[in-house]
This record gives structure tokens, sequence and C-alpha cells, in this order.
């Protein structure tokens, strides 16, 4: 499965069977998890087999099901920060859905209290991602029109609009896809998060996906504050 087709089978998944993860899939996790701490500096840590913090009411009124793998991102509490566990996150949820896993982002319905580690004081635990063998595979969503993501001050190039047909397949919470890209001359490319719950992690999924979609050679960032691969 190459990175455009996982984009597109993507779905988030709630509820997973009870088989576990291969130890050959969990080394390439545990591998691309120190890849990314090192790069972004991020506290992000792997969890498996471990029940508690998808037990409690909120997972259950989440709606979700033997949730016993997960990924915590955590970092200082910042809006750049929120912004960069978005694009890591993303990197590594696409990474685990090439590796025949399913997932979810989590940012509210599960018990933060009940996970087994005691992170440093400066350290926010912002979301979890849900990982596993899923009941099903998940299914698309609607989404916002490209026309209603972004604007163009110049004619639209196709690596833009293929940057943000990936856009359009990124998660967000309560898919509430509250951010903004705008082509500027020069190949400049501006996005922006609106005011929204969870708005700036969506932004850093977001600008993965639209990295993946426009290809990296194409554009620049306006701005950017966090390493790329
Ligand atoms: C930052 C973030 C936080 C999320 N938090 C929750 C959550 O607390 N509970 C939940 O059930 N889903 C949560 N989701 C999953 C979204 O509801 C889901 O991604 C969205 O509806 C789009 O669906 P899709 O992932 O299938 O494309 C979250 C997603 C993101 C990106």
């Amino acid at each position: 499965m190459d990175i455009w087709e996982a984009m597109q089978r993507r779905h988030s998944v709630r509820r997973y069977t009870s088989a576990p993860i291969d130890t050959e899939t969990l080394t390439k996790l545990t591998d691309l998890i120190l890849l990314c701490r090192e790069k972004s500096g991020l506290d992000i840590r792997l969890f498996v087999d471990e029940p508690k913090a998808f037990s409690g009411k909120l997972a259950h009124y989440g709606s979700f099901h033997q949730v016993r793998n997960y990924i915590t991102l955590g970092a200082e509490k910042s809006a750049a920060n929120d912004e960069k566990i978005g694009f890591f996150g993303e990197k590594i949820v696409l990474a685990a859905t090439t590796y025949g896993l399913q997932s979810c982002w989590v940012g509210l319905t599960y018990s933060k209290k009940k996970i087994p580690c005691h992170f440093p004081d400066d350290i926010s635990v912002r979301c979890v991602i849900a990982l596993g063998h899923g009941e099903t595979l998940g299914s698309p969503r609607s989404t916002k029109s490209i026309e209603a993501l972004s604007a163009t001050e110049v004619p639209m190039p196709e690596w833009f609009r293929r940057g943000m047909q990936a856009v359009q397949l990124a998660p967000t919470a309560i898919n509430q896809q509250r951010f903004r890209f705008t082509l500027r001359e020069g190949s400049v490319v501006s996005a922006k998060a609106l005011p929204g719950f969870f708005s700036k992690v969506d932004l850093g999924i977001a600008k993965y996906h639209f990295l993946l979609g426009a290809g990296k050679g194409n554009f620049i960032w306006e701005r950017n504050d966090f390493p790329e691969e």
C-alpha cells in the first residue's frame, strides 16, 4: 500500500478485535516512534496490551471497544506543539495504516489518569492514537469542498489541487475541518487554523497530508516551525 492509498483507506475505527499486533509490526512502530521523538522533541510513547486508558465511562460513551494498544502524544502546552503533535502523530497513523492496522485519534473520550505512566511535570498529554486490528475497516465520511477549505491568489495548479484532496482525507476532531490553506504567488502556501476545539492539532495533521499530496518540491510553507521529513 502506498501513502496515497493509506490516506484513502484510513478511517477512524473505535471497535477492535482481540488479535494482538505482531512483533514485526511492533518493531516497525517502535523504530518510527523513536525517529519521530528525535525529530520533533515530542514525548511520544507506545502502550501495548494496556486496557485501562480505554476502560472507563468516557471511552464507553465514545463508542470505544477493546482498545488495548495506543500511542500518547505529549509536549509542553503551546499552539506550536499542538501543530507538531498533529504532524508527527499523523505520520505514525499513516505508517500504521500501511502496516495493516486501524486507528483513531482521541482527544477526549479516554481516561488520561488511568495511563500507567508517570509523565514529567511539564508534559501535557494532548491526544492519544488508538491502534489495532479493527472489527471493521471504518468508512468514508463527508468533507468540505476544496473551495471551502482553500483560497488561491493565482490560478490553481494541479499540485495544489492534489494537496487539497489529501487535506480532505485528513482526520479532524468531530470532523470539523477548521483550517484554511492559501496559495500565494511564488508557490508559497499558508496554512492557518480557525478557532475550534483541537484545531491546531488538526492543522498539523492536515499539513502532513498536504505535503504528501502536493509533493515536497512543488511549494514552500509561508511559515513552518518544525522539521519535516
Ligand atoms: C485531534 C483529534 C481529536 C479527536 N478526538 C476524538 C475523541 O475524543 N473521540 C472520538 O471518538 N473521536 C475523536 N476523533 C476522531 C474524529 O471524530 C474523526 O477523525 C473525524 O470524525 C473524521 O473521521 P475519519 O477519521 O474517519 O476521517 C478525533 C480526531 C482528531 C483529529
